[in-house]
């Protein structure tokens, strides 16, 4: 059996605002993941410069930084083999006019026209990834 794996999710202020977070931790459930920790936060300017720091400069890095301070969030950490694949599989392509329908961004997002997509949920894209992110949201953890 491969080690076990865990991923930093982040229900965005827009699918937070929407009433989205129990339909996201449902899917992360019946996909059969682990939830290991749990918080509604409303994001620093701090947290998201750390959390973006390989965005900043880009044309929507402030935009992005706007967006994810505007309001509470639901952070989570889950586990389970391969569940940073399996967690972005999940919730789909970035853009979600492109996402797949049966995905997160599929299913339940579009485009509003806005600087930034406003795409519902963020998923960690590496283990380092992961626990720079863990380190960020759930310190000490
Ligand atoms: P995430 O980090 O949120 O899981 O999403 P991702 O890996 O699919 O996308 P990434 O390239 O890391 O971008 C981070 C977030 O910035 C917003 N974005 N908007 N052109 C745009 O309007 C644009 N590009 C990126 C999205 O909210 C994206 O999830
Ligand atoms: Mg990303």
């Amino acid at each position: 059996m491969t080690d076990t794996e865990r991923s930093l999710v982040i229900v965005k202020p827009d699918g937070y605002a929407r009433g989205l977070t129990g339909e996201v931790l449902r899917r992360i459930e019946a996909k059969g993941y682990t939830l290991v920790a749990l918080a509604v936060t409303t994001p620093t300017r701090e947290q998201l410069a750390a959390h973006y720091a390989e965005h900043e400069g880009k044309p929507f890095y402030e935009p992005l930084v706007e967006f994810m301070s505007s309001g509470a969030v639901t952070t989570a950490v889950i586990e389970g083999q391969e569940c940073i694949k399996g967690f972005r599989s999940l919730a789909g392509a970035t853009n979600p006019t492109d996402a797949a329908p049966g995905s997160i961004r599929g299913d339940l997002g579009r485009d509003w026209g806005e600087k930034v997509q406003k795409n519902i949920v963020h998923g960690s894209d590496s283990p380092e990834s992961a626990a720079r992110e863990i380190g960020i949201w759930f310190p000490g953890l």
